[in-house]
């Protein structure tokens, strides 16, 4: 759209090879300047992969602008210096630090005073628990103290790999509610499989399928077609009352496409 402003990111024919395994083979996608952008795919599809790639944690090529600067070629630590925050898939808290520890171990020289206010209004619970052993939080507070590391270098992106992952419907809902708030201060790519996390936040939405591109576009849009969604998610509702749950049918994929996460609870 002419009035939208430039993406943040731009990721193009990005690829990835391990070893033998040739894992992407061509991902565009675009992060918006505001709000939320969903990274989504079945299983397997690329997504954590296309992530670590923008991070530079895995050998990558093709083009990765970040506010029009080029970084394909950077190591990780400059473009955490350049303003990313990174929660990734399995949080990586360290489990015998405290919370504070976990929050001050994240705070990055040079980039000015911690936003720790912003931390404790959006998560207060994480000033009450600043004592306690990361590894004894719940799941959901161990995704708080991710997040919240992510929150406080001012940084410019916020990437989160799957941050509802694994959590009870109460504590999704919770997550959603500090990813909005977080949203509206840094802009995220979201890889998300709960498509009524996906609904409630992102407005854009690129879907990986075999390590590449396959869709993009606004999220509402997919989450309304139903044909579409089922062939790019492997869900077999994704209408406007709910994200799921996908009939029997359509939830037994083939064991190499095992369908999209769909929990059903409204968020
Ligand atoms: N280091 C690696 N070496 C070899 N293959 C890998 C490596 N990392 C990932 N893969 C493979 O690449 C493919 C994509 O993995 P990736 O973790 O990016 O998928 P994903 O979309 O994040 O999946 P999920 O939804 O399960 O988190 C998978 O087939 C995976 O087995
Ligand atoms: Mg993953």
């Amino acid at each position: 759209m002419s009035t939208s402003p430039a993406p943040l990111l731009t990721v193009r024919d990005l690829r990835v090879v391990i070893g033998d395994s040739h894992i992407l083979h061509g991902v565009d996608l675009d992060v918006a300047a505001r709000g939320t952008t969903a990274l989504l795919g079945r299983n397997g599809s690329g997504k954590t992969t296309t992530v670590r790639g923008i991070l530079g944690l895995v050998p990558r090529t093709g083009s990765v602008l970040l506010g029009g600067e080029e970084t394909v070629r950077l190591a990780t630590h400059s473009l955490v210096r350049r303003g990313i925050g990174y929660a990734p898939e399995d949080r990586g808290v360290f489990a015998t630090l405290t919370v504070a520890e976990n929050l001050r171990l994240a705070e990055r020289p040079g980039a000015g005073q911690p936003a720790y206010d912003l931390v404790h209004e959006l998560f207060p619970e994480l000033g009450q628990r600043a004592g306690q052993a990361a590894g004894t939080l719940s799941g959901g507070q161990q995704q708080m103290v991710a997040i919240a590391r992510t929150l406080l270098n001012g940084n410019r992106l916020i990437i989160a790999d799957e941050p509802t992952k694994g959590l009870a419907p109460k504590v999704v809902t919770e997550v959603a509610q500090v990813l909005e708030r977080a949203a509206e201060a840094v802009p995220v790519l979201l890889v998300e499989q709960n498509l009524a996390v996906v609904r409630r936040l992102a407005r854009h939405c690129v879907v990986l399928a075999d390590g590449r591109t396959a869709h993009r576009g606004p999220a509402a849009e997919l989450l309304a077609d139903a044909d579409a969604a089922r062939r790019l998610l492997g869900v077999g509702r994704a209408g406007h009352d709910g994200a799921g749950p996908a009939p029997a049918g359509a939830s037994a994929g083939p064991a190499a496409h095992p369908a999209t996460r769909t929990e059903e609870a409204e968020v």
